[in-house]
């Protein structure tokens, strides 16, 4: 039987078309290409551009590991993907139609080396969430892959995308710092079916100045507070702002001492052991400020955190007696050190080096078995002269190992003299670094990590000279819970710091744990400053943090009661890094007597509040976005800082009232950057 046709309009139709098409040659090429354009419908993640990727170390690469060679997870080489480092983040915006997410992520293999085995410790976590401002929450996490290590197999991931509008590839530290967390989204794409994705740019800050100048009236800065040992030679600068010539006086200052009217240098000994109690007085054609002034004669000293520069950030191992020079001078010259800045500290490269080298080999020590300082620094004492001359104060590093950390010579089974060494020169300041002692050390129980700590502190007590004793040993066997005990002035709580926010964001946020042990005379270090010019030898650069990363890290680290020691040359400051360091009110939460460390009150993804309690029963807040992308609303509530009623609360950065604020607070905060304000009951 024959089939009646019963669409006889449809087929007319379609006979049309198809008439159409063979007229027209552009029409008919258009559907050729219609299943190629179909399957095209994904966009690998590396075309979304490597250069919008946040990454806590180095730069982000296309088709490459963060080191640029082959993406490989434990011996798997992929062609396409992102090379990043942790802390990472990348954002792409979608329109809730695209479909899905695919990638093998996993530790690039790049990072094994034969020598050493600290690689082993890299751990990182990849997350995948999906972002809505208007949801609660408003990250959902859609995948994780849970820690990673090195030499794993790479992961699958195959997240769905219905509904996702906001895409946030993250890679976490894995909890335990970021050092070698070199990860690899490989093989990584977006299928979609409407929009193309699009990359999140992230945030570009400005340089901007928020340091108010100071006025010409007098003002006094620096510490209130200041600790000597009866008989040990007393030196203290008086911190003034305000227009030259200023005279200075004090009244109660100690028998022993004696205050310079024109240099405000107060210089001495003080036999006795008592607090003072002095008011300190800074005159001029404009007006008059006074400030109250303790001196602690006893056993304590360093009661407020140390103020200085240190050559390594900038100089490494390259550092000659001119830069110490140069960066003592311009803290004259610049003004700094009227803002309480005090030490100018040499770090490792001083000393010979074992071997032949005309400029820094030769004969370690004398008969006598005491340090010889490399053809750098021909005459010490002549230097820590000229460091004291301009009222400042001169510091010194060493290695209780038989190397340093560079292999120039160290200290062990020399520590009396160089104990005595160190004083005669006229050092001020001791950084007593471990490096070498991994290898005399029988292990690292707690007893081996204290014993050369203690010898070195019963000869430093020895010397006729205060000498602050900073120890450095990376936080092993958290060295903040015994550090006093050794004699340490202040102790570094981690590796070392370099000027990217992922390395900046992960010491100074993982501080807390240490926040109990801080207290005048001892203090915890997270490592000093990246702002200004950095790089650890010859060639310098502008730290890779960003104008609001800056203002978080001084911000951060004043809540800390962190030494402050700046990593750049003070001859090349800008204006911008000047207006970081000379913010009276800032460094005051840094140098407060009460010496209370802040505390994190307030811990989340996108931002993180800390808080520290000031002598005159005030509070100092740090409200931080953690977000690299967007501004926040950060909001506080008087809970959550236990505090109660009407507070008067004020901008340190812009020295500015906000005004009065009765049982919460809240600011608009930049990405990476910080409102920081102090709050006074009214
Ligand atoms: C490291 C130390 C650095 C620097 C360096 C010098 O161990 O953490 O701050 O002193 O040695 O070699």
């Amino acid at each position: 039987m024959k089939k009646r046709i019963k669409n006889w309009p449809g087929i007319i139709v379609m006979v049309l078309c198809l008439a159409l098409i063979l007229a027209c040659p552009g029409y008919s090429q258009n559907i050729q290409q219609q299943p190629q354009h179909e399957t095209q419908k994904y966009i690998w993640l590396d075309e979304l551009g490597a250069e919008n990727a946040l990454e806590g170390w180095g730069e982000t690469n296309a088709n490459k590991s963060i080191d640029g060679n082959p993406l490989t997870i434990s011996g798997q080489k992929y062609d396409r993907g992102l090379g990043t480092h942790a802390p990472a983040s990348y954002r792409i915006k979608l329109d809730g139609k695209a479909r899905r997410f695919t990638a093998m992520v996993g530790i690039d293999d790049e990072i094994i080396s034969d020598k050493h085995d600290y690689y082993k410790n890299a751990l990182v976590e990849f997350l995948i969430i999906s972002y809505n401002k208007n949801t609660t929450p408003r990250n959902r996490v859609l995948w994780q892959s849970g820690p990673m290590k090195v030499n794993e197999p790479a992961k699958k991931v195959n997240v769905n995308l219905e509904g996702v509008t906001l895409l946030k590839l993250i890679v976490t530290d894995g909890g335990n710092g970021i050092n070698y967390d070199h990860a690899d989204w490989a093989d990584a794409k977006i299928e979609y079916a409407a929009a193309k994705p699009q990359p999140v740019k992230p945030y570009v800050s400005k340089h901007y100045i928020l340091t108010p100048p100071p006025g010409p009236e007098p003002r006094i800065n620096g510490a209130r507070i200041f600790g000597v040992r009866p008989g040990s030679p007393f030196l203290f600068t008086i911190a003034a702002t305000g227009k030259r010539p200023i005279t200075f006086s004090a009244k109660g200052l100690p028998e022993g001492l004696e205050l310079n009217s024109k240099t405000g240098f107060i210089r001495g000994v003080i036999a006795k052991k008592d607090t003072y109690y002095v008011t300190l007085i800074a005159t001029n054609d404009v007006g008059s400020a006074e400030r109250d002034f303790r001196i602690v004669v006893g056993d304590e000293i360093c009661l407020t955190p140390p103020m200085g520069w240190n050559s390594w950030n900038c100089w490494g191992c390259s550092v000659t007696e001119e830069h110490i020079r140069a960066s003592a001078r311009a803290m004259v010259d610049k003004g700094l050190i009227n803002h309480g800045w005090t030490y100018i500290n040499i770090d490792d490269c001083w000393m010979i080096k074992p071997g032949d080298d005309p400029v820094v080999g030769g004969k370690a020590r004398d008969d006598n078995g005491m340090p010889r300082s490399n053809k750098k620094f021909p005459d010490m004492k002549a230097l820590t002269d000229y460091i004291h001359s301009l009222g400042l104060k001169a510091g010194i590093y060493t290695s209780p190992g038989p190397y340093t950390c560079q292999e120039f010579v160290g200290s062990y089974g020399y520590e009396a003299q160089d104990a005595k060494q160190f004083a005669e020169w006229g050092f001020d300041y001791l950084k007593y670094d471990w490096c070498y002692y991994s290898k005399i050390a029988k292990d690292r129980s707690l007893n081996e990590l204290k014993k050369p700590y203690l010898i070195m502190r019963d000869e430093l007590l020895k010397q006729k000279r205060d000498i602050v004793y900073s120890l450095c040993q990376y936080g092993m066997g958290e060295v903040w819970k015994w550090g006093e005990e050794v004699g340490g002035n202040c102790w570094r709580t981690t590796g070392d710091i370099i000027d990217t926010w992922g390395s900046m964001s992960s010491i100074g946020f993982s501080q807390g744990k240490c926040s109990p042990y801080a207290k005048p005379g001892h203090w915890n270090d997270p490592d000093m400053l990246v702002v200004g010019n950095v790089g650890w030898g010859e060639n310098l650069h502008p730290s890779r943090l960003t104008p609001d990363e800056q203002y978080t890290h001084i911000s951060l680290w004043c809540l800390l009661c962190a030494p402050l020691l700046i990593g750049c040359p003070i001859e090349q400051l800008d204006d911008f890094t000047l207006n970081l360091l000379t913010n009276d009110e800032v460094l005051e939460i840094n140098q407060d007597p009460l010496g209370d460390q802040a505390n994190p009150l307030v811990v989340e993804e996108e931002f993180q509040v800390w808080a520290k309690q000031m002598e005159d029963g005030s509070l100092a807040v740090g409200l931080f976005n953690m977000d690299g992308y967007e501004h926040n609303i950060i909001k506080i509530e008087w809970s959550q800082l236990g505090i109660k009623g009407r507070h008067r609360v004020r901008d340190l950065w812009r020295q500015k009232d906000l005004g009065i604020f009765n049982n919460h607070f809240e600011a608009k905060v930049p990405p990476h950057g910080v409102v920081l304000v102090r709050m006074v009951k009214n």
